[in-house]
């Protein structure tokens, strides 16, 4: 009762500020139906994201939360709408009503009615007739129970050996391996858990945890529990186990039927985990003032970067969500790197770049510039101390790489883009060059792909290097082939501007070699000429059609119609290889007449867009618009696939601004933007002005670009660059239309590697 009057109190304060822009966000969209999001609580790039974790045997709740299944606990630690497997799903309480006669035998509960959440505030009901109220800070939690009113024996389990579940059968499941946990004697309980595993194939990793409670507990007991057997009462109040077969835990009881908890967690020390709650949520700290801070924080540091005159509920809701569901990871970690000692900047959680460097990390320098040039410090520290850049990183351990090491495209992007500041360029190419030249070494093996190293680097280096190809005898050849000459045209870009000339030339030619993989010949659909598998010998077949592909396959997740687009940077060669231009559009035409374009996955992202490299801008327009209304939606299932850590959601963005990123370059091609206005805060006082008059002010219709001021002047080309409007600001105002208006006559794109 209580929390009902001061948290619709507190509501109604913040619905009458003009500008909390949280009131937009969804944060269940996309938490169904395959997208996978984290609908809990959390700040932006904060440590904690705390969330119910549900459990139904069969099925991966990979960012905790299911719409169905039992409530296994509410944990401090979760990924942001990732595939492949569960991680984390580390750090949980669990209230549980009545006597518990074995509290380490992975108890669940019920839960009564559907969740209920808003930025910064989570609430969820128990079948026992418990309400649980979650919020944090970046390195703390704040759980409220409310229990019946007629219940003496009220509890909170805690479970060390709680962790989510993965049956996918492909050995990616996470493991417990061992914990601790020592209840004081005012009533606190502190203490560690150690896994494994998980996508990334992680080794033992170890998290700290410090609790409170604001009540006086009844009793407080700890257990252990061998082998699975019944839990057994340890009566020291301290548990410790360094082996998976002994679960370690503690059951707290209350007769209060309200209580708070407060826990802080640490990749550090116990002692650092009290550190981090005490700041961050001192004793005495109000549950609804950690909601209020949230939403402040979330406001101040993000919403607000995006501004629009528009007031569609749908459209708005589209925003906001979308931008709140792309700042949850990576996790800033700074001063809480378990790996080594350093004043850089620390950011884990990257899942991962192969999904995010198409568009994702554009937008993020955009909007959150500190953030960003901290999160490239950071990985040139990475590659300092563990030898080499991640491609995806989480429990502070690099992995899986997908394809190509991608984050060589991103330090290009940065570094085209201007990122400066404390970031060592020097070492930060010195990174790329390791992606580059040096092979990493296969170990551990992934079972998934035992030829080579999927840890990080470029595991199928030596036919790159000695062949200009990639041949079968590694696995996702094509892939990486294609991925690896994008990679080496980003080495290409920050040589060039380290004044590395010998350098820049090697790697523009090597920029080049997914040419090696084009098979004139190779036919699909009336179409001739594809990237495909090849060894020494030649060409292989393959069908276009249906060449599709997972980790021990020449393509992975997406075939050769994907694939053989994918270098941008050689784009002009591409035409020509493909027949002409007006070749190109009908094959353009064909991906999305013929239903192959896939919405659900990054490898099509840029290509709703490649008209504009063939002087069809107006198709650019209409087919991403299409994908765009069509494929997003507000609500549950509102993705097409997988977020991958806000990949999905950036892609929207780009959409409703106009513009779309070409990664590793100054480019950002033109299309239409949805809203009559749109500001975007560049930060330094600079700003990014987008306004369009005679569409239908929502992008449903009208949206044909039929002419376009850049700064006030009048605009030929279908694209632009970082300097015309990002670095120092700028105005667009495209006028729009019903129908496609040849607008433009100045130079296409550039193609850098395609003289
Ligand atoms: C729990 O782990 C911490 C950190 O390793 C250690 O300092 C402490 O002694 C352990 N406690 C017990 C009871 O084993
Ligand atoms: C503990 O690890 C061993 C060795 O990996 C494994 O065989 C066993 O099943 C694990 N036990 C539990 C309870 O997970
Ligand atoms: C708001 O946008 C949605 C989705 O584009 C559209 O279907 C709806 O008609 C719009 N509502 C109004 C009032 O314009
Ligand atoms: C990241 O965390 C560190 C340490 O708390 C903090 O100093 C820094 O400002 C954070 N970065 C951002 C962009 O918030
Ligand atoms: C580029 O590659 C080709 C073929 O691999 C080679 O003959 C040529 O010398 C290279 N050029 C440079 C500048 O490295
Ligand atoms: C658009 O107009 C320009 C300038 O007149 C012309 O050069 C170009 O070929 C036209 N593009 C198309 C696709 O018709």
């Amino acid at each position: 009762m209580s929390s009902y009057i001061m948290l619709t109190g507190m509501f109604l304060l913040m619905r009458s500020l003009a500008d909390d822009l949280s009131d937009h966000v969804d944060v269940f969209q996309g938490s169904e139906g395959g997208g996978n999001n984290f609908p809990g609580v959390a700040r932006p790039f904060g440590m904690v994201k705390l969330g119910p974790d549900l459990y139904q045997s069969g099925a991966d709740a990979y960012s905790g939360y299911l719409s169905t299944g039992e409530f296994s606990g509410f944990s401090m630690m979760h990924e942001q709408g990732t595939g492949g497997a569960p991680k984390y799903g580390t750090v949980a309480q669990l209230p549980l009503v009545g006597n518990i006669d074995d509290p380490l035998s992975h108890i669940t509960v019920a839960r009564d009615g559907t969740d209920q959440a808003s930025v910064g505030y989570y609430k969820a009901n128990t079948d026992d007739g418990v309400e649980v109220e979650l919020s944090a800070s970046s390195r703390a939690g704040i759980y409220r129970y409310t229990f019946p009113s007629d219940s003496q024996e009220n509890n909170i389990l805690v479970d060390v050996s709680h962790v989510l579940p993965s049956f996918r059968g492909q050995g990616l499941g996470q493991n417990y391996k061992g914990g601790n946990l020592t209840i004081f004697e005012d009533g606190h309980y502190e203490g560690l858990g150690t896994y494994d595993n998980g996508w990334n194939e992680a080794p033992d990793w170890t998290i700290f945890f410090c609790g409170h409670f604001d009540s006086d507990a009844v009793s407080s007991k700890a257990y252990t529990a061998v082998n699975s057997d019944k839990s057994v009462e340890q009566p020291s109040g301290s548990v410790s186990s360094t082996s998976n077969s002994t679960a370690v835990g503690g059951v707290f009881t209350f007769s209060d039927s309200e209580i708070t908890s407060r826990v802080g967690i640490s990749w550090i020390s116990t002692e650092q985990a009290c550190n981090n709650v005490d700041q961050e949520i001192p004793k005495g700290t109000d549950f609804a003032a950690v909601v209020e801070d949230a939403v402040l924080e979330w406001n101040t540091k993000v919403f607000s970067k995006i501004t629009t005159t528009s007031t569609n509920s749908t459209s708005l809701s589209l925003l906001y969500t979308s931008l709140y569901h792309m700042h949850l990871i990576p996790t800033n970690q700074t001063g809480e790197n378990p790996g080594w000692d350093s004043s850089e900047p620390y950011y884990q959680d990257i899942f991962t770049f192969w999904d995010l460097f198409r568009c994702s990390t554009a937008l993020m320098q955009v909007l959150q510039p500190n953030a960003y040039e901290e999160q490239i410090r950071s990985l040139i520290d990475i590659w300092r101390h563990d030898g080499y850049l991640p491609d995806a990183r989480s429990s502070n351990y690099n992995g899986r790489t997908q394809g190509g090491s991608n984050a060589d495209n991103i330090l290009a992007d940065a570094y085209v883009k201007g990122v400066r500041g404390q970031v060592d360029w020097e070492d930060g190419y010195r990174a790329m060059v390791k992606d580059a030249e040096i092979t990493p070494a296969n170990h551990p093996v992934d079972p998934m792909a035992p030829d080579s190293s999927t840890h990080h680097g470029r595991g199928a280096l030596p036919d790159w290097l000695s062949l200009g190809y990639i041949t079968p005898r590694f696995s996702r050849a094509v892939t990486r082939a294609v991925e690896y000459a994008c990679n080496d045209f980003g080495l290409y870009q920050v040589a060039s501007g380290l004044g590395k000339h010998s350098d820049a030339q090697k790697y523009l030619n090597r920029s080049q070699n997914w040419r090696n993989h084009w098979n004139p010949d190779q036919t699909s659909l009336g179409f001739s000429g594809f990237v495909v598998p090849r060894d020494k010998n030649g060409f292989i077949q393959t069908d276009p059609a249906k060449d599709g592909g997972y980790w021990g396959d020449p393509y992975y997740e997406g075939g050769s119609w994907a694939y053989s687009w994918n270098d941008v940077h050689d784009m002009r060669h591409l035409i020509e290889l493909m027949g002409g231009p007006e070749k190109t559009v009908k094959r353009l035409e064909t991906v999305f007449d013929k239903g192959l374009f896939d919405s659900t996955n990054e490898p099509m992202f840029n290509l709703p867009y490649l008209y504009n490299y063939v002087d069809r801008q107006d198709l650019s327009v209409s087919r991403s618009r299409n994908v765009a209304k069509s494929e997003y939606h507000t609500g549950k299932t509102g993705l097409p696939g997988n977020s991958d850590a806000g990949a999905m959601q950036t892609w929207l963005l780009w959409n409703m601004i106009g513009l779309y990123p070409i990664t590793g370059q100054t480019t950002f091609l033109i299309h239409s933007p949805w809203f009559e206005s749109l500001s975007i805060d560049l930060g330094g006082g600079k700003k990014l002005e987008i306004s369009s008059t005679g569409g239908d002010g929502n992008g449903d219709s009208d949206y044909y670009v039929s002419s376009l001021k850049v700064n006030g002047k009048e605009w030929k080309k279908n694209w632009l660059e970082w300097e015309d409007v990002f670095a120092d600001g700028g105005r667009l105002e495209f006028e729009l239309g019903p129908t496609a208006v040849n607008w433009t006559s100045g130079p296409l794109p550039p193609s850098p590697a395609s003289n």
